[in-house]
């Protein structure tokens, strides 16, 4: 594959495996639990439902996205400057450059600072697509959406709506004012309901039929991975690996994390291009249509605004938003830490889950600057018991309150 390098653009890395951080006692993710599954099929829950394309991950529903928006070699992505680098991959596999603009402290767009870049292009990277996510569930305002549409039309450039972090399936599952905006739309399913894999593509505009993918494969049966992972979870034990919370536990490590910048000429290592072929997988989508979707949404959101009570009374960090709106089917919970410093590492000894794009291509947007090292991602999903819910509440107050 052709690969443009971006002049001058440097990737920032990250790597804690020399500090011996414990695995986090409470998943990321979501788990198959009989509680949120259903013996009824839910026909309104599909996989892949109509218009939709079925990948094995979002990150490759996103590549095939901007590569019919005609990203390669000459032109370039506009991505937000707070982003995890499987956003950038896609356009870095197929040689396209990337420009980043800025973000205001609530994650939306700077629009003046976007709109400038849009109408001063210089040099021979013509913009193709801009890339818009909701991060963490919340949606962008739609007063904020049609703006950039508006921005997208009048400079012929395709919008790349980002719903990686919203609940929905396609555009006969949609999620209130997201996944109808953008020309393209992606989501990634495994990030909401308790199975492995999973990303979808549809557009608002094109006609699927007419604009297939070339790598298309046909639907694969369950992977023998996905079954035991279904088997452990529900016949298994609920994972609590509950450390104790004796003030030792939190000093700091002394062993230092490894943090290297370099030169961002490629995608990196989170993107597998042998996985870019579209797939469906008959467990995912069996499991999707068995969950208890409104038992998912309400502990979702009950999660949520119980993280916002507990974090009022922090001294040490604060939520990066005061509510949760109505309707709201969020995430992950973010957090920003006041002395990442001490406390990153304190929580993740203490065994807490904490979720942190510290790998970040490097801007002057001093959001972006800010939340690479200080604002954590909580879960709030629906497999969350109450013991573990009890645990990690005690255990962030305990480290974060003083
Ligand atoms: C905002 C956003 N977009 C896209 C992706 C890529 O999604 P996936 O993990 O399904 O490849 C991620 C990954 O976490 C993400 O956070």
């Amino acid at each position: 594959m052709n690969q443009a390098p971006t002049p001058g653009l440097r990737r920032l890395r990250f790597d804690a495996s020399p500090c011996n951080f414990p695995r986090a006692a409470v998943p990321m993710l979501a788990q198959p639990e009989l509680a949120c599954l259903q013996w009824q099929v839910n026909p309104r829950l599909a996989m892949s439902p109509w218009g939709t394309e079925s990948f094995k991950r979002g990150r490759y529903a996103l590549h095939e996205a901007m590569r019919r928006s005609g990203l390669g070699p000459g032109t370039a992505l506009l991505a937000p400057s707070y982003h995890c680098l499987t956003m950038l991959d896609p356009a870095l596999r197929l040689g396209a450059a990337i420009k980043l603009f800025p973000v205001n402290a609530n994650l939306t767009p700077d629009i003046g600072a976007l709109k400038n870049i849009v109408h001063h292009q210089h040099g021979d990277q013509r913009i193709q697509a801009l890339l818009i996510p909701h991060y963490f569930g919340i949606a962008q305002s739609l007063e904020n959406m049609l703006e950039l549409k508006q921005i997208c039309l009048d400079a012929k450039i395709s919008l790349i709506e980002d719903c990686a972090h919203i609940l929905t399936l396609g555009p006969q599952h949609p999620a209130p004012d997201a996944g109808i905006h953008g020309d393209w739309i992606v989501s990634s399913p495994y990030k909401f309901f308790p199975i492995t894999e999973g990303g979808l593509l549809w557009s608002s505009q094109h006609d699927h039929a007419n604009a297939s993918s070339e790598t298309h494969t046909p639907s694969t049966g369950p992977r023998w991975r996905e079954i035991l992972v279904l088997w452990q979870h529900i016949f298994g034990i609920k994972t609590l690996r509950t450390r104790s919370t004796n003030r030792a536990d939190f000093l700091p490590n002394f062993s230092q994390a490894h943090e290297w910048e370099e030169a961002c000429d490629s995608a990196s290592p989170y993107y597998k291009p042998n996985d870019e072929l579209t797939q469906e997988s008959i467990l995912a989508s069996r499991l999707i249509r068995h969950t208890n979707i409104q038992a998912l949404q309400a502990r979702r959101r009950e999660n949520f605004i119980n993280w916002l009570e507990v974090c009022k009374t922090l001294r040490q960090a604060t939520p990066l938003h005061t509510e949760l709106p109505a309707g709201t089917i969020p995430y992950m919970f973010p957090l920003l830490l006041k002395d990442f410093k001490t406390h990153f590492d304190t929580l993740k000894r203490a065994g807490l889950p904490l979720g942190r794009w510290d790998n970040m291509v490097d801007s002057n947007c001093p959001t972006a600057k800010h939340y690479r090292m200080s604002l954590v991602h909580l879960p709030c999903h629906q497999s969350i018991s109450k013991s573990q819910w009890t645990w990690m509440a005690s255990t962030l107050r305990q480290i974060l309150e003083k």
